[in-house]
């Protein structure tokens, strides 16, 4: 029988270390990852509902798998299943959209899915796994595809803070955090494997700590004060505690670097702010010095009404604490434009924002109304085009920004770590004599501060995972270039 399966990924980094998970189950039942959807015996949508787009995108993907479905041979029917935050949002109203569907997974059944396929397989039609995980307590253990140096670790998972445009509440549940041993264990593990970079993953990692099995759980009305406030309570487990014992670890070793994404503001505390400080003043030697905090809008009125509960000012005063402990610190955001009732007096005030912080890269996005937000129940005021036309206001804005903060770094020598071959690349050695020149592959890797750098490396040693020198010869907005400058690896 055919034992191959095929995964299209949708959405955030979390949704990307959920089908990595997928694969390593899926492997694990003796099947293989196929190269296209037409070879395998099981395709899978691993979607997104952030916005309204992205639900189009995964149910259109669904349609163009449909033809696979009406082959004659029932040996080369494939078993098509669809699961991340679309299916914990959608469940069985999917099958309305697309009967042709076998199997539906939420964001808390992952681990079900060998159980899914078995019953798939017995002839069982429809079959869906959908509900939340009960259980109070979180705990995992980090599943990583193939060879890599880069692991996605979850820390925690769901969300509870509420922000009234927002779905991600109602995709992956309540907060509820590792315990700190936990993830140590599991991050040792990793390292044994190869592993030299983590990012730690969550939708608020830094609330970390709250609702873990060494924590005392909150009464429901207790819950309710927290919405949209702190993480856990003084002397319990926090992320600052985690990223402290991360790097005092013996095992931990040869773990070159930690990231971590994504924060809130709100959480956003003293404590974690002094991780980033240079070593002899308690800084975090592995802590990798970028940040991406979302700040979402420069109008206090829009935050206000988003029900984010941080102010422009805190938010300024934040960075700027940070710059000071840590001057080449690369900061990062996610912004919605649009949001009803932003005015355009509010919209620059998100401009402003962009020219006081100096980002070096942002995620915007249009103002996506979601069923069942608070949002949702807000008048719309700002047209579709005036959406549209503050999306490409900011990002060719904050593009000039990024280019000018890019530029800054040309004649540095940095420290990246090899991520692997960049894809479909090629670069011209400018060391070598005109007559010399040749079109070389090109390797790719991170700063500390998470800009992406592509650089030529034509020894036959094997790279990935090391860190290395590299003196950056060329800028855009969205990269550098750079060449190596000695062949030292670390
Ligand atoms: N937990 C993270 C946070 O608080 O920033 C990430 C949340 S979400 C997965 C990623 C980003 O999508 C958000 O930061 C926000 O900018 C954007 N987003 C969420 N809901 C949206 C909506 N209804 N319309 C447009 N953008 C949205
Ligand atoms: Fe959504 Fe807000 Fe939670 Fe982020 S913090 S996932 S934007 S509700
Ligand atoms: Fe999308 Fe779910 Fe992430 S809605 S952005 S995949 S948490």
């Amino acid at each position: 029988m055919n034992k191959q399966f095929f995964i299209k990924t949708f959405g955030c980094q979390m949704n990307v270390a959920d089908s990595e998970r997928i694969s390593v189950l899926l492997t694990e039942q003796g099947m293989t990852l196929a190269s296209c959807p037409e070879n395998a015996q099981v395709i899978i949508i691993n979607g997104c509902t952030v916005r309204e787009k992205a639900v189009h995108k995964a149910i259109s993907t669904l349609g163009e798998f449909q033809f696979l479905k009406e082959t004659k041979d029932p040996t080369l029917k494939p078993w098509i299943g669809i699961g991340g935050c679309v299916g914990q949002l959608d469940k069985k109203k999917l099958f309305k959209k697309a009967p042709y569907l076998d199997f539906v997974f939420g964001t808390d059944t992952i681990d079900h899915l060998p159980e899914i396929l078995h019953r798939v397989k017995s002839g069982e039609r429809h079959v869906v796994y959908a509900d939340f995980d009960p259980s109070m307590n979180y705990s995992t253990e980090t599943k990583v595809y193939g060879d890599q140096a880069q692991a996605f670790v979850n820390i925690m998972k769901g969300c509870d803070k509420y922000c009234t445009y927002c779905i991600v509440p109602y995709t992956r549940g309540k907060e509820k955090s590792r315990t700190i041993d936990e993830v140590l264990d599991d991050i040792a593990r990793l390292v044994e494997l190869g592993v030299r970079e983590v990012t730690l993953l969550g939708q608020n990692v830094n609330s970390f700590g709250k609702g873990n099995a060494n924590t005392k759980n909150r009464e429901p009305g207790e819950l309710q004060n927290i919405i949209g406030k702190v993480g856990p309570r003084a002397g319990e487990e926090n992320f600052p505690q985690l990223l402290r014992a991360m790097d005092e670890d013996p095992r931990l070793k040869d773990l070159k670097r930690i990231r971590f994404t994504s924060s809130h503001p709100l959480d956003f505390s003293d404590e974690l702010i002094q991780c980033y400080a240079p070593l002899d003043q308690g800084g975090i030697s592995k802590l990798a010095r970028h940040l991406h905090l979302p700040v979402q809008s420069g109008s206090n009125a829009v935050l206000k009404k988003m029900g984010r509960h941080h102010q422009i000012e805190t938010y300024i005063s934040q960075m700027d604490r940070l710059r000071q402990l840590s001057p080449e610190v690369g900061l990062s955001t996610d912004l919605i434009v649009g949001f009803p009732s932003e005015t355009e007096e509010d919209f620059k005030q998100t401009l402003a924002l962009l020219d006081r912080i100096q980002f070096d890269n942002i995620y915007a996005f249009a103002y996506s109304e979601r069923p069942g937000t608070r949002a949702s129940q807000l008048e719309d005021t700002v047209s579709e085009s005036q959406k549209k036309e503050r999306l490409q206001t900011v990002l060719k804005y904050q593009l000039a920004i990024a280019e000018k903060r890019y530029a800054s770094r040309i004649g540095k020598v940095m420290e990246v770590l090899v991520e692997g071959e960049a894809k479909n690349q090629r670069m011209m050695d400018s060391s070598l004599s005109v007559n010399d020149k040749d079109w070389h592959k090109v390797w790719t890797g991170k700063t500390t501060c998470h800009r992406v750098v592509n650089f030529i490396w034509t020894s036959p040693r094997n790279i990935l995972g090391k860190l290395i020198n590299v003196k950056i010869i060329g800028a855009t907005g969205l990269a550098l270039q750079g060449q190596v400058v000695n062949e030292e690896l670390r």
